[in-house]
């Protein structure tokens, strides 16, 4: 008699302790930091190892802001620099990464003249960055995703999403060479629904492993580099995972470590929803609906690195301006935040 209790028990001790372990239920709650005017398509983000955030804007303008002190009650934005000023033509930026402490380095240009550069930002030396251009980015079809490479303080890797590859670039010499070219990192030549002509997009190391995302096949792969931020041609791409078929697109990502499967949080534009995946896992929707504005057309997203927000995923968004909302519903940009404390895939 006693025995046939245990099951029950088990089972009922196992639903209290899942409430008092706050699993979450999912969507999970998020909530705006700072909002822009509508329309802002606000691209990509950065942390700054004092917690700030540094997010560039697509459109209308090249500008490049700072949220300080994002996880504060009363987060203040400042325009840090405009790039429309500089002597190039530049019409919007995409992405950003650090690149030495405090210095960082974001890409961006003019599609219609098809010119794109890069320029690097420098907090280390006076209260306001120094902006330098590091780059004329000759051979750089479309400049997307920018990423940090560990053990250097002169190089970035940034991802060509109309090239279907991932440039080295040198801001001491300002050459860029190509780091990685893969069959993954493309777009079928077929496509074509201009919004879908995009292959790698976002890019991110982690580990001596190189992360990034294939927006046309809404797919995260990986591949081993070496030190210097080259791949060895015999490393092979390998898959991490695919969001749904019904996923129109996978835009950047942020890395959460978890051992020999860290968790991917990718941000997916026109489908207003951020999902969590991981090798051998489903993928799972984190955040935001694709009928409502909660992410709508989210970008990229990033972990905070402050004492109170490291388990906080910062995520920036276009507002919707690509893809409205139910077909007609827009708002301006915004830098949404999510506690992912409770939350592992
Ligand atoms: C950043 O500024 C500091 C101080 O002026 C300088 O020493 C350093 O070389 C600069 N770094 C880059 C990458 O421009
Ligand atoms: C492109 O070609 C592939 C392989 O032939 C095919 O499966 C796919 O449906 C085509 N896509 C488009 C958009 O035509
Ligand atoms: C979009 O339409 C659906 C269905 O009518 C509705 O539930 C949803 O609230 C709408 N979204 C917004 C942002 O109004």
């Amino acid at each position: 008699m006693k025995t046939r209790h245990v099951p029950l028990l088990f089972s009922f001790v196992c639903a209290i302790s899942g409430l008092s372990l706050n699993k979450p239920s999912l969507p999970l709650s998020t909530e705006t930091v700072t909002q822009f005017g509508n329309p802002t398509w606000i691209e990509n983000i950065a942390v700054r190892s004092n917690g700030d955030l540094l997010i560039t804007e697509l459109l209308p303008k090249p500008i490049l802001y700072a949220v300080i002190d994002p996880a504060s009650s009363a987060p203040e934005v400042r325009l840090l620099h405009d790039f429309s000023a500089e002597e190039v033509p530049v019409e919007g930026l995409t992405g950003i990464a650090e690149i030495s402490h405090d210095v960082f380095v974001l890409v961006g240009g003019s599609a219609a003249t098809l010119s794109f550069y890069a320029w690097s930002v420098n907090f280390t030396s006076t209260h306001r960055p120094l902006v330098r251009k590091v780059a004329d980015l000759k051979h750089v079809k479309l400049p997307n995703g920018v990423a940090t490479l560990p053990g250097s303080s002169s190089s970035v890797l940034i991802a060509d999403s109309l090239g279907g590859l991932a440039w080295h670039l040198d801001i001491r010499t300002g050459k860029s060479v190509v780091a990685v070219q893969a069959p993954e990192m493309a777009f079928p030549p077929n496509e074509t629904d201009p919004s879908r002509r995009v292959g790698i997009n976002g890019i991110k190391v982690h580990k001596g492993l190189l992360y990034f995302s294939n927006s046309n096949s809404r797919s995260i792969y990986k591949v081993k580099i070496g030190k210097h931020g080259i791949c060895d041609p015999s490393a092979g791409v390998r898959l991490v995972g695919r969001l749904p078929d019904g996923v129109s697109f996978l835009d950047d990502f942020a890395v959460r470590d978890g051992g020999r499967r860290p968790t991917i949080f990718a941000t997916t534009s026109s489908d207003n929803r951020l999902w969590a995946l991981a090798l051998g896992k489903r993928p799972v929707v984190v955040a935001g609906e694709q009928d409502k504005l909660t992410l709508a057309g989210v970008t990229a997203a990033a972990f905070g690195r402050g004492l109170r927000d490291k388990d906080v995923l910062y995520a920036v968004t276009s507002g919707g301006v690509g893809k409205p909302v139910n077909g007609s519903l827009t708002e301006g940009g915004k830098v949404a935040k999510i506690d992912l404390s409770a939350f592992w895939l």
